[in-house]
């Protein structure tokens, strides 16, 4: 049974959450009790050194990692102990995930690399509201006009918007993006966050993303400080 987050529902909420690695002999705390809350509307920036725990603590969040300890809820449901056949579903209806490398399909366009995403879900659009959603998300993340073009045909900007586009077709109630704009040169990186932080605006979309950028940072709503796997000023709830 998926149990519910009983303090109203965030988007996502971290409670006292830990994760270990252990690496030979000895045990690494890459989060070491870290409590956070991220409600609708939310346009949040995790930042830290590297090796301070962003990416540890956004695959918490998108349930592709379970903590050691401590607990995550996702819309309001826990999810750090459910089986992996349930997170699947939820993790496809729940979020979006941008990535740095990009991780778009190389043999597909633009337009299906996006459609691919709506079909994974577990109520799939029929294919003509399919269509209609990807041309719609495409037109507002300006790849209208390369909509036909596979990923090794476009700049790694565009390949980015793509992704975004991805990311937001299906209507998530989370965004993710771990160093999004990291294999971006600086004005890209900014355009990529500007995007984001418009469809933040205009649809309400709630994103965490992780930058260890500090001029991307002031283009944060909130900002989440992360050293040595534990938040800067204590919790951040
Ligand atoms: N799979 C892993 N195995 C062992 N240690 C890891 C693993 N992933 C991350 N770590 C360690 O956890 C800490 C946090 O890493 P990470 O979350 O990747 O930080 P960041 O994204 O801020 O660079 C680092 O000390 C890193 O070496
Ligand atoms: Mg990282």
């Amino acid at each position: 049974m998926l149990e519910q987050d009983n303090q109203g529902v965030s988007v996502l909420l971290l409670e006292e959450v830990s994760r270990d690695y252990q690496v030979g002999r000895e045990r690494v705390g890459a989060l070491k009790g870290v409590s956070l809350r991220v409600n609708a509307g939310e346009f949040v920036a995790v930042v830290g050194p590297s090796g301070s725990g962003k990416t540890t603590l956004l695959n918490l969040a998108g349930c592709i990692d379970r903590p050691s300890s401590g607990r995550v809820f996702l819309d309001g449901l826990r999810c750090d102990d459910v089986p992996e056949s349930v997170l699947s579903g939820l993790r496809a209806e729940k979020i979006g995930f941008v990535f740095q490398t990009f991780n778009l399909i190389p043999v597909l366009t633009a337009a299906e690399n996006v459609e691919y995403a709506l079909q994974l879900r577990p109520q799939a659009p029929p294919a003509g509201e399919r269509r209609k959603r990807v041309a719609e998300i495409l037109e507002r993340t300006g790849i209208g006009p390369l909509a036909r073009r596979r990923p090794d045909e476009m700049s790694g900007g565009e390949r980015q918007r793509v992704a975004i586009a991805r990311a937001l077709v299906g209507r998530p109630r989370l965004v993710l993006a771990d160093e999004a704009t990291a294999n971006l040169d600086g004005q890209t990186a900014a355009q990529i966050v500007g995007l984001m932080r418009e469809l933040n605006e205009e649809q309400g979309v709630t994103f965490v993303f992780s930058t260890h950028d500090s001029r991307l940072q002031g283009m944060a709503k909130r900002i989440v400080e992360l050293r040595d796997g534990l938040l800067r000023g204590g919790r951040s709830c």
